[in-house]
């Protein structure tokens, strides 16, 4: 039994799709499309009127001839002139079927490029675009649909940012209580026998490690809810650099400024901008190979912005988790190695929002010097003080 939505003839459709497909360039867009067909139908349009007329006109005339008396002359120019208006009218038709076919494909495309560009716009975070709702019932559909789906994924963004934000608020205070209770403890730590002192010791390091994940997850769903504000402090690179490095955990770092940097100062959050440098350094101590070296210097194309450098003398970062340790929750291969501590991967990820909030951005690189280790950049827009 013949299934009702098969073709008739299938062979003779496949046949005229394939001719179809055979003769439309393959890269053409809709746009491209909408005008051809315009004005193909115009031209076909034309070309039939034109035969039509022009053949009854001459088949009159000819039948017409000895009854009215015509000259063979008049009957030619009478066709040369009819024949003169027929294609005039005909690049007139084509002229306006182009026209027309403009004016529709542009109607069709600037919905799609809104759409493209909403798409584009969600993709970089801003979960509030929407879709202009348009006069046209079809247009409507896809605008509805598509609204819809941006409103459902920014209520489950939202939901989710602010599961870990109550998350960490509600970890936070038996956190608290936890490391007080453990500083009562260690200011005892001497009347404790060896294996309670070891169990402290791991108690301890427990703690503070949790601690900074709780501190970590709520700066970041405060980045998520958009509720950052930076205090504008203005700040001599050079000092800022030091001062964080000294805070870091390694606080011995050699900290390199290029005289250009000298009096180079930024306006920026000194806490967030200090928390940056030292997650680069204290990554230099558990990814790294244990040392790091900073140096401070002028962006290679503009005087406006100034580079913070930090280098180790590790195994460095593989080409293809580059830009992916920046991530959350994104730990490299050699994280579970012995020694590199047991970070959660937060610290890439709130140096970037940090670093972005200030207008820069960041990124890990090879050593310039060709040894091995990495070299994170973190540039920030700056001004030179005369
Ligand atoms: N200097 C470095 N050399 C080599 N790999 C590094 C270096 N810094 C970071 N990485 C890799 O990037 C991953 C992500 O770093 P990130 O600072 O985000 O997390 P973490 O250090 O593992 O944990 P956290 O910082 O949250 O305590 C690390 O697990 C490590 O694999
Ligand atoms: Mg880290």
């Amino acid at each position: 039994m013949t299934s009702p939505t098969r073709p008739a003839h299938p062979r003779r459709t496949s046949r005229l799709r394939a001719f179809v497909r055979r003769w439309t360039p393959r890269r053409v867009g809709v746009r491209t499309r909408i005008l051809l067909t315009f004005v193909v139908g115009a031209l076909l349009l034309s070309g039939v009127l034109f035969f039509l007329t022009y053949t009854l006109t001459r088949s009159n005339l000819r039948a017409r001839d000895g009854e009215l008396g015509l000259s063979d002359q008049l009957i030619t120019e009478t066709l040369g002139s009819v024949r003169a208006s027929l294609i005039l009218a005909t690049i007139i038709t084509v002229l306006v079927g182009l026209i027309l076919g403009i004016v529709s494909s542009e109607r069709v495309v600037r919905p799609l490029a809104g759409a493209a560009d909403a798409a584009r716009a969600i993709a970089e975070g801003r979960l509030d675009t929407r879709l202009e709702p348009t006069d046209d019932p079809d247009m409507n559909a896809l605008t509805d649909s598509f609204n819809d789906m941006v409103a459902r994924l920014q209520d489950r963004v939202e939901r989710d940012a602010r599961f870990a934000s109550d998350v960490s608020h509600e970890l936070r205070s038996p956190l608290m209580t936890l490391a007080a209770s453990v500083e009562v403890l260690s200011s005892r730590r001497d009347e404790l026998t060896e294996r309670s002192q070891a169990a402290l010791d791991l108690l301890v390091a427990d703690v503070a490690r949790f601690s900074g994940l709780v501190e970590d997850l709520l700066e970041i769903s405060r980045y998520d809810a958009g509720a950052v504000r930076i205090n504008h402090d203005t700040l001599r690179v050079t000092e800022l650099v030091e001062q964080s490095v000294k805070a870091s955990s390694l606080p011995r770092t050699p900290v390199h400024v290029d005289e250009r940097c000298q009096h180079m100062v930024l306006s920026g959050d000194r806490r967030r901008l200090a928390r940056v440098v030292a997650n680069l350094v204290d990554n230099a101590r558990n990814h790294g190979g244990g040392s790091a070296s900073v140096r401070v210097e002028p962006a290679e194309d503009s005087a406006s912005h100034v580079r913070i450098c930090v280098e180790d003398a590790g195994e460095g970062v593989p080409e293809a988790d580059r830009e992916r340790i920046f991530e959350r929750f994104s730990r490299g291969a050699g994280a579970s190695k012995r020694g590199a501590g047991e970070g959660a991967g937060l610290g890439l990820a709130l140096v970037r929002e940090h670093v972005r909030l200030h207008g820069g951005r960041v990124w890990a690189e090879p050593r310039h010097d060709g040894a091995a280790g990495a070299r994170f950049v973190v540039e920030l827009p700056c001004e030179t003080l005369n």
